[in-house]
């Protein structure tokens, strides 16, 4: 959380910074800010609330310059406002810093400090930094900053600069992303790479620990002994359009009608002759995967999700064993792992600490971790064993909606691996790959048909709205979903509530009766997943059970089924017919469109939801 840049070259600075923060605000909103270094001076200036703010702030007083550091948080210490935003400096004034990522330590090291004379105006642990750094200076800034990373405990990537050192910043990380990007006579430290992409295409990944020395002209990286390192830049490939609107009024509703395109091609590249799947990046050998006793899958909120749907699949077709853990739990309790057990952690940031603790957990005791990404050179995927990348663009809405659909379909292909891999091919339906491969079009066809109705799910959303007020504010949601389709009841909402702030549970269907259905009156709005399959029967008494109790029943079924039409179902949306297993991708993108125009009548900040970020760098 919280997302950081500096630049230095010939450009107007402020500019730059506003540009890339706003690439950057995802990460994190509750206040920006900047940095500015000229004629030995640096001036910051910073303001609670939304980047358009401290845009509106600089419009109105301009800061001149060509070198500067800035920030958009995610409040972890301290509450949002004018004086806990970053950057921050030290009481003399000498240094500045921005800062991502939590200091354990900083109590014990303010309290040092003090004793020393240094006066704090921040809560945050952050503001440490830069008195650690400038009570360390003597003349050279990144030796400066390499003795103050030395005490410090916990998780940074910090950008960081000193009046007297013009055109130099100083980049350092652990635990936390920096990228740097190469430019003509500029450079650039950043979080992420959408950042600094409308200025270069050049990127080098920083590793855990390495340092960066930064000038208009001229970059050294250092590894944590302060040896020089050579590092290799990568050309990224994707293009700045890709982090942009595009005409959709939402990142989110671009995303969403970016997912069959985003899984043709995934499918179009890995599967070859509708019989093999391919994964050209992964370096864990077949060997290791035919020895696996067992599959751990790991991750956090929507990811986790996806790896409760392929849980299904594993054990489906490959026969292996299969758990499923929230990163933050399975890291705690000394989780049996051992040479045997394969362990899947999926991210779409690549960068969640839970996620990644857990992941070095499990390599600790022996297991092969093998990640599911979608930021390309990410610390999930560098610190695995294998990666296999989702390739689903960069996803800047908070609410995670093509990187889900993108993991569920290698979800799918990783399936078909493994049981060829050990064997046991005859296990999937021999047409399982040619199946696979039609889900794209049917997505994007119901993505058509939706578009032409758009004012059917608008429609449905306004008289959940209405409805809401009408009851005091008392209704909420329940997701009910079966087999594989019960963790999309999950993630239908998870969704609806990161994004409209409106009470929701997802329930496996058969669980009502003991609880849950205690709830069902005239107040809830009960999403029900009733696709045709092996528990389709189950759910429509399911369905009965909550009719009768006075429940509004959404109803989301396969085309051509007019079993609930008009009848128990007081809505009904349509998803296009398919074999129950290929059903989650396409069951989930109207759970995705349901909860938009939800938060849409709501009137809410649909890309920027609050309290939320993108990349949950802390734990
Ligand atoms: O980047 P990750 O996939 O590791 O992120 C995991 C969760 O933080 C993420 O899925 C979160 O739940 C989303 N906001 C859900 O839409």
């Amino acid at each position: 959380m919280c997302g950081i840049i500096g630049y230095t070259g010939a450009k107007d600075v402020s500019e730059v910074l506003l540009k890339g923060l706003a690439r950057l605000e995802y990460r994190g909103y509750d206040s920006a800010g900047l940095a500015v270094l000229k004629d030995e001076a640096i001036r910051i200036v910073k303001k609670q609330g939304k980047l358009e703010v401290l845009a509106e702030e600089v419009k109105q007083r301009p800061i001149e310059g060509n070198t500067g550091i800035g920030h958009t948080r995610w409040a972890t210490h301290g509450e949002p406002s004018d004086l806990n935003a970053h950057p921050h400096n030290d009481h003399t004034e000498d240094v500045a810093i921005a800062h991502n990522g939590i200091i354990e330590n900083y109590k014990q090291l303010k309290e040092q400090l003090g004793e020393n004379g240094h006066i704090f105006k921040s809560e945050t642990d952050s503001e440490v930094i830069a008195h650690l750094i400038a009570s360390e200076y003597q003349g050279d800034l990144r030796l400066a900053v390499a003795e103050a990373a030395k005490r410090l405990k916990g998780s940074f990537a910090i950008a960081a600069i000193h009046k007297k050192e013009p055109d130099r910043i100083i980049g350092i990380r652990k635990d936390s992303p920096l990228i740097l990007g190469l430019g003509e006579e500029e450079n650039f430290i950043a979080s992420d790479i959408p950042a600094v992409l409308e200025h270069t295409k050049e990127v080098v990944y920083l590793e855990n620990n390495e340092m960066v020395d930064i000038k208009k002209g001229k970059y050294t990286v250092y590894d944590e002994f302060g040896s020089q390192v050579e590092k290799i830049s990568t050309k990224i490939e994707w293009d700045i359009k890709q982090a942009e609107k595009t005409g959709f009024k939402h990142f989110m509703l671009k995303e969403i009608f970016e997912q069959p395109e985003v899984l043709k091609q995934m499918f179009q590249k890995r599967i070859k002759n509708d019989t093999e799947v391919v994964f050209d990046e992964l370096i864990i050998s077949e060997d290791v995967f035919k020895k696996i006793e067992n599959v751990i899958i790991v991750a956090c909120g929507t990811a986790y999700h996806a790896g409760l749907t392929g849980r299904y699949m594993i054990e489906k077709y490959a026969r292996i064993p299969v758990s499923v853990d929230t990163s933050s739990e399975f890291r705690y309790r000394d989780p049996l792992v051992d040479k045997n057990t394969l362990v899947i952690v999926i991210s779409q940031s690549g960068e969640t600490a839970d996620t990644l603790a857990a992941l070095r957990e499990a390599k600790t005791k022996g297991a092969k971790v093998l990640a599911i990404c979608n930021v390309l050179g990410a610390s999930i995927a560098r610190e695995s064993d294998g990666v296999i990348y989702t390739h689903a663009g960069p996803e800047i809405a908070v609410a995670s909606t093509k990187a889900y659909t993108a993991q569920l379909g290698i979800m799918y292909l990783f399936t078909h691996y493994l049981t060829k891999v050990r064997g046991k091919a005859d296990n999937c339906p021999p047409d399982f790959l040619k199946e696979l491969s039609q889900v794209p079009k049917l997505a994007k066809r119901m993505l058509k048909q939706y578009r032409r109705n758009e004012n059917k799910m608008k429609g449905y959303a306004a008289n959940f709205h209405k409805y809401y007020l009408a009851r005091n504010n008392k209704s909420c949601f329940l997701y009910l979903g079966r087999n594989i389709n019960y963790p999309n009841a999950l993630e239908g909402a998870l969704k609806l509530k990161e994004i409209s702030y409106i009470s929701a549970e997802g329930y496996p269907a058969g669980e009502m009766k003991h609880g849950p259905i205690a709830l069902i009156d005239e107040n809830p709005w009960v999403v029900c997943l009733a696709v045709k399959g092996d528990t389709y029967e189950k759910m429509l008494s399911n369905i009965q059970e909550i009719r009768a109790r006075g429940g509004i029943i959404v109803a989301i079924v396969s085309e051509r089924d007019s079993t609930l039409k008009g009848k128990e179902a007081n809505y009904v949306i349509e998803i296009p017919e398919t074999e129950e297993i290929f059903s989650p991708i396409l069951v989930a993108i109207p759970l995705q469109l349901l909860a938009y125009h939800v938060a849409a009548e709501f009137g809410y900040d649909i890309d920027k939801p609050r309290n939320l970020a993108k990349s949950v760098t802390v734990e």
